[in-house]
């Protein structure tokens, strides 16, 4: 036999009727009918079914024989179309199949600990994700990634499309202040002080801005030490993008016009091109939450996207006792509900830099809300150091203490900095949208177990005596 060279995928076989092909790929499930074997092989793209017939090839079928599930194999076969009434019309691959003519194992495989072709929902989280490279090979896992690389890919050409550079910023750095704890991270060549891990670049990506950067976006990972749940992991992707020179409106319309582009790339169904909306007050009073579902019954059904906007936030609210993070943000009774480097609303500006009526000033933050679901959030930035150290004060910092937290952005804005402001999306809460899925960790490929470890590697781990010695580190 001729020998074949190129590798051809399970999609495209039904391309190459009574011609000779090679594919590689998993044995999917194998049955033995004594006198013919089939087994689906399955690639990237699918599956198609391979016939082993012992009058075509004894050589084929004696492999055949031994192969199990899991395998990887190489297989060279002729394409035949299938008998009517044979015909599967869920496969690309399903009007032929292959007839075996050679057959090579490239690697055997381990019966695995849960079956890969289901949906995988009702097996055994700890046990998924300590083989997450094994789920990783069910359709519905290989489906979410493609999806979660094709929306990442259509947001950034609208991006790129509309000028904006995608620019990445450090992971080692100071606690920001998104309201979660921080992860920390311990120097050795300073013991005693720590890095905290990025609950987001928020402070980065406006110094961009201070840097004339103008129009910056990036898909940056974010750590933030509170309890998981399904749309909430320790770490996460948002798409984070901000502008310079720009209104509360400039924004909302930049963002909509990319989302939209982007959802409508990977085939999203959405209820409105133009997103309704809505402020906090009238949200509340409406739906009795800021993050509600615009959604019919039927829409529920037909996985249509409903995307809203919320704006007109209180921009403080008084300290709870029981949000941790609190005590470390606020000094004083009140805190930022949603981040204290935004900017009051222009006709409160007044009341914000006299300490007047704090409950009813009213912050540019922006929500973006999707299926019940916070989806987004951004805001006008205070832009002036007198701006951004009002809020501080209000905050009930000392001067000494604002110049600890937040003295370098001060100083960089002394250096005049450009009106600007910006959003970050939940990257992994719009994926898990665009699928249907209940949990964002079904979107990413390596997400944490509810219990915080790691998948497969099984981290957090303890380190060794000498990296501690080494960090001087002493656990009391
Ligand atoms: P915020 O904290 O609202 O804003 O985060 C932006 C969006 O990220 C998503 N998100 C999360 N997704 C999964 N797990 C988490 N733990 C998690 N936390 C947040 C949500 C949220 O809307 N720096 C600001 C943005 C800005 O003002 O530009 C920020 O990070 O979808």
């Amino acid at each position: 036999m001729a020998e074949i060279k190129a590798r051809i995928l399970s999609s495209q076989v039904a391309n190459h009727v009574d011609g000779t092909v090679k594919l590689n790929g998993w044995v999917n499930i194998r049955r033995d009918h004594g006198k013919l074997i089939f087994f689906d092989l399955r690639d990237k793209d699918g599956l198609v079914q391979v016939v082993v017939i012992p009058s075509s090839s004894k050589e084929a079928y004696e492999v055949a024989q031994d192969i199990r599930p899991e395998y990887v194999v190489e297989v060279v076969g002729k394409v035949n179309k299938r008998p009517e009434g044979t015909i599967n019309k869920d496969l690309a691959s399903g009007t032929v199949e292959l007839e075996a003519k050679e057959i090579k194992v490239l690697n055997k495989s381990e019966t695995p600990p849960f079956d890969v072709t289901s949906g995988g929902l009702d097996i055994d989280e700890e046990v998924r994700l300590k083989y997450r490279y094994l789920d990783l090979r069910r359709p519905r896992m290989q489906q979410n990634l493609k999806l979660r690389s094709d929306y990442m890919q259509a947001l950034r050409q609208a991006l790129v499309k509309r000028e904006f550079l995608e620019i990445e910023t450090p992971l080692l750095s100071k606690a920001t202040m998104e309201g979660a704890r921080d992860f920390i991270v311990p120097s050795r060549f300073q013991p005693g002080k720590f890095y905290a891990l990025p609950q987001s670049p928020q402070q980065y990506k406006q110094l961009l801005m201070v840097g004339g950067m103008e129009r910056y976006f990036q898909f940056p990972h974010c750590l933030r030490d509170e309890d998981p749940r399904a749309d909430r992991g320790f770490e996460f992707t948002q798409l984070d993008l901000e502008m310079s020179f720009v209104t509360r409106e400039d924004v909302i319309e930049t963002v909509e016009a990319v989302v939209v582009e982007a959802v409508k790339a990977v085939n999203g169904k959405l209820k409105n091109d133009k997103f309704p909306v809505f402020s906090y007050a009238d949200a509340m009073k409406k739906f009795g939450s800021d993050k509600f579902d615009l959604r019919t019954e039927e829409e529920k059904k037909n996985g249509t996207l409903a995307f809203a906007w919320v704006i007109n936030f209180p921009f403080f609210r008084p300290v709870s006792k029981t949000e941790v993070s609190d005590k470390y943000d606020s000094k004083s009774k009140w805190t930022f509900t949603h981040n204290p480097f935004s900017m009051p609303i222009p006709e409160h500006i007044d009341w914000f830099l006299k300490g007047e009526n704090i409950d009813k000033i009213l912050t540019t933050q922006y929500d973006l809300v999707c299926n019940g679901l916070e989806a987004g959030g951004g805001s006008i930035r205070a832009h002036t150091p007198e701006l951004l150290r009002t809020t501080y004060k209000i905050m009930g910092y000392t001067d000494k203490q604002i110049e600890e937290s937040i003295g370098h952005m001060l100083e960089a804005f002394s250096y005049g900095a450009p009106p600007h402001g910006g959003i970050a999306l939940g990257l992994d809460r719009h994926v898990a949208l665009l699928r249907g899925e209940s949990s964002i960790k079904e979107t990413m490929a390596f997400p944490m177990t509810s219990t915080g470890r790691t998948a497969v590697m099984d981290a957090p781990a303890k380190v060794s005596d000498e990296q501690l010695l080494e960090l001087k580190i002493k656990f009391t």
